[in-house]
């Protein structure tokens, strides 16, 4: 069975982006083995600390790599991705040995999707500079569709997470497209 690696860009216990990835899950779980990479442990970027990569970085790096495809879940912070969703990228971007700069990366190359739910923008900013992040970092890109979620007042009012039929039906779009861009 392959294996889709998601990566929720928010540390929120009841975010809504990982309510998303649990719909998404359940969608996809008949046929791939679905996994969860936690990386609130990963240190912030300092270049000092490349020469020993701390172990949590060598960890994330073997979760990314033993995955057939990584679907982002990400909300939208000041028009653009978060700050810990950067500094994880920038992890995964650096080759995995530092010793010479021509070695992969452990992100080069992998199939990878994103999606979002935050406010009426439908985190359609954050997505255009992910992807763009994505594509740099030489990740093979599934750009559309790309679900958005623009929560609805419940959401910020009582803390609910509610879809439409037409957002459900968006996300199961999604997710059939990246079952098979990843076959
Ligand atoms: C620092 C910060 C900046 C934000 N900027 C935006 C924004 O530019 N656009 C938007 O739609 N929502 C913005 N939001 C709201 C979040 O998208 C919203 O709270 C979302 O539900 C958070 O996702 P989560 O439930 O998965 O944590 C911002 C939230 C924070 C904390």
């Amino acid at each position: 069975m392959k294996t889709i690696l998601f990566i929720v860009g928010s540390l929120r216990k009841q975010s809504f982006n990982r309510q998303l990835a649990k719909l998404a899950e359940n969608m996809l779980a008949d046929r791939f083995d679905i996994k969860y990479l936690e990386f609130e442990d990963v240190p912030l970027m300092n270049q000092d600390l490349e020469a020993e990569t701390p172990e949590t970085v060598k960890r994330v790096r073997q979760e990314v790599l033993a995955a057939d495809g990584i679907w982002i879940f990400t909300p939208e912070y000041n028009f653009s991705y978060p700050g810990l969703l950067k500094n994880l990228l920038d992890w995964l971007s650096r080759p995995m040995d530092i010793s010479n700069f021509a070695n992969p990366s452990a992100v080069v190359g992998k199939k990878v999707t994103a999606c979002g739910a935050g406010g009426k923008n439908q985190t359609m900013s954050c997505r255009a500079k992910l992807n763009e992040l994505l594509e740099f970092i030489k990740m093979d890109v599934m750009k559309e569709p790309q679900t958005g979620i623009a929560l609805g007042l419940e959401a910020w009012t009582e803390g609910k997470f509610v879809l439409t039929d037409e957002q459900i039906a968006q996300l199961k779009e999604q997710a059939e497209k990246f079952a098979k861009f990843i076959q």
